[in-house]
């Protein structure tokens, strides 16, 4: 192409308002939410990146869908359109509607795990592996190893470690492991893309030890994006049929529609095992609701259908990847490193690197983002040792998280150029100060506090249990918090 600037391939129909705040409010709004980004009341957020999940907007086509929403309990129409949508891109026989990703998944490992199995996947999503230990069952991540390094230039960093796949499956016995899971792209590993070699080599294993492989298809068409771009053998190939040969290649999946769905609600359990499919239909129905509408209304059913059709569209997939490598790049060029290569829907900040003078019990991430909405109403979200981080036994500072990011998350078709600019100026402003910023620590959390979160604050206390004297820029304040209920 001759120009420089991938444009966004719509032009914009409705608008949303969003509202602009002074720095006194967004000071008096962190300050009511106890420091904690998910309690913010989201008018008084001016760009939201907390997650690309369920925030996307739909296209004039999925609008129209809508309308065509068959509401009836049993058999509606919405669930045939849904049906011949999910087989033909995925074609798995068994189509089981659920409201979101995470109750596929829960429905999924009711069945197939329990006490003894252990389950491979190259990083299990929060929710993903929640729903693994639900079942007393143990979830192993087993990401390859050039994603333990955030910033190698490699082109799959979401790939399964096949080697440590096989050891893992020897070690335990094959019988206790009852499926393989693959996620595209790695969420939890930086957006990070498999290829299509690591889904065969993993098929392989998982044949050669008769266990069945899934996928958590959550961000299908980013992925198939990727395979096209850096994969040998692929250029020639459209999104859309990368995406089925990665399907072909499974037995099963859980997707989030709320993803590359482009819905606002809804997922998906597919199988090709007819007795699977049976027992996961019966729980289904105690939990979700009937087969043909698992918990969605029917026009939610017309909306993904449709949002499937266009998920694809290479321009749409062109445009969507290059707005996280375009972040990515401001970001790196005002000094704040990121997780590299940028992934397909969010771009990760790299706290450690930019505050190398807050240790991790005093949660660097959590003071970037919170920086980030403090200086320019940006709102991301803290992945390190507040989230991760586990309480020391002997009372100690909380055990550190690998690492401490902040997520990015870009909502589909919603923030145009012109907002990824300021977003990057935002950056670029709290990275320009990155020494003053100072340390939190978690005082209580949010349960606690009821609905008055400010009711448990305590004074911001000056190097509070802090094992060496804070230095004096630096602010330590206090940050009421729990993990970030996804
Ligand atoms: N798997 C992956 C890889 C995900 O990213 C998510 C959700 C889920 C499963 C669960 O899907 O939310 O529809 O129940 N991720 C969102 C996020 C919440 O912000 O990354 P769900």
């Amino acid at each position: 192409m001759p120009y420089r600037t991938t444009i966004e391939p719509f032009r914009i129909k409705s608008v949303e308002p969003i509202r602009f705040t002074t720095a006194a409010e967004r000071e008096r709004a962190l300050a009511e939410a106890g420091y904690n980004l998910f309690t913010l009341a989201a008018d008084d957020v001016l760009i939201d990146l907390l997650t690309d999940s369920g925030t996307g907007a739909m296209s004039t086509e999925q609008w129209a869908a809508l309308m065509r929403g068959d509401e009836s309990y049993a058999g509606a129409r919405s669930f045939a359109r849904f049906e011949r949508a999910v087989h033909d891109l995925t074609g798995m026989p068994y189509v089981i509607p659920t409201h979101q990703g995470r109750a596929a998944e829960s429905i999924l490992f009711r069945q197939v795990a329990g006490a003894d199995s252990i389950v491979p996947n190259n990083t299990h999503f929060d929710t993903t592996r929640a729903n693994v230990e639900q079942t007393g069952a143990v979830a192993v991540d087993l990401a390859c190893e050039a994603a333990r390094d955030l910033r190698s230039e490699v082109d799959f960093k979401g790939d399964l470690d096949i080697v440590g796949l096989r050891a893992t499956i020897d070690e335990v016995g094959a019988d206790r492991v009852p499926l393989v899971m693959i996620t595209i792209t790695n969420n939890s590993g930086g957006g990070q893309p498999v290829s299509m070699a690591n889904l065969r080599a993993a098929r392989e294993v998982c044949d050669e030890y008769g266990i069945p492989l899934f996928l958590d298809a959550c961000r299908f068409a980013e992925n198939a994006w990727f395979v096209t771009q850096r994969e040998p053998g692929y250029a020639e190939h459209e999104p859309r049929e990368v995406a089925r040969e990665a399907f072909a290649l499974a037995d099963g999946c859980t997707i989030s529609f709320k993803k590359d769905g482009f819905a606002n609600i809804g997922g998906l359990l597919a199988l090709r095992d007819p007795e699977l499919a049976e027992r996961c239909r019966t729980q289904l129905i105690l939990t979700e609701g009937f087969p043909t509408y698992g918990g969605l209304a029917g026009r939610d059913l017309d909306a993904i259908a449709q949002g499937l059709q266009e998920v694809t569209d290479p321009d749409y997939l062109r445009y969507r990847v290059r707005t996280a490598a375009y972040l990515a790049e401001i970001a790196e060029a005002a000094g704040a490193p990121t997780v590299r290569p940028p992934g397909g829907h969010a771009v990760y900040l790299d706290a450690a690197g930019l505050l190398p003078h807050i240790p991790p019990h005093e949660l660097p991430a959590q003071s970037l983002a919170l920086e980030l909405y403090r200086e320019g109403g940006v709102r991301g979200v803290e992945i390190g040792t507040l989230m991760f981080g586990r309480p020391d036994p002997h009372g100690g500072p909380d055990t550190a998280a690998p690492y401490e990011l902040v997520r990015l998350a870009l909502p589909r078709r919603v923030y145009t150029q012109s907002h990824v600019d300021y977003v990057g100026e935002v950056i670029a402003m709290v990275a320009g100060r990155a020494g003053e910023l100072g340390g939190y620590r978690i005082v209580g959390s949010l349960a606690g506090c009821g609905t008055s979160p400010r009711a448990s604050r305590r004074s911001p206390v000056e190097g509070a249990g802090h094992d060496r004297p804070a230095p004096s820029r630096r602010r330590a304040r206090e940050c009421v918090a729990v993990e970030p209920r996804w």
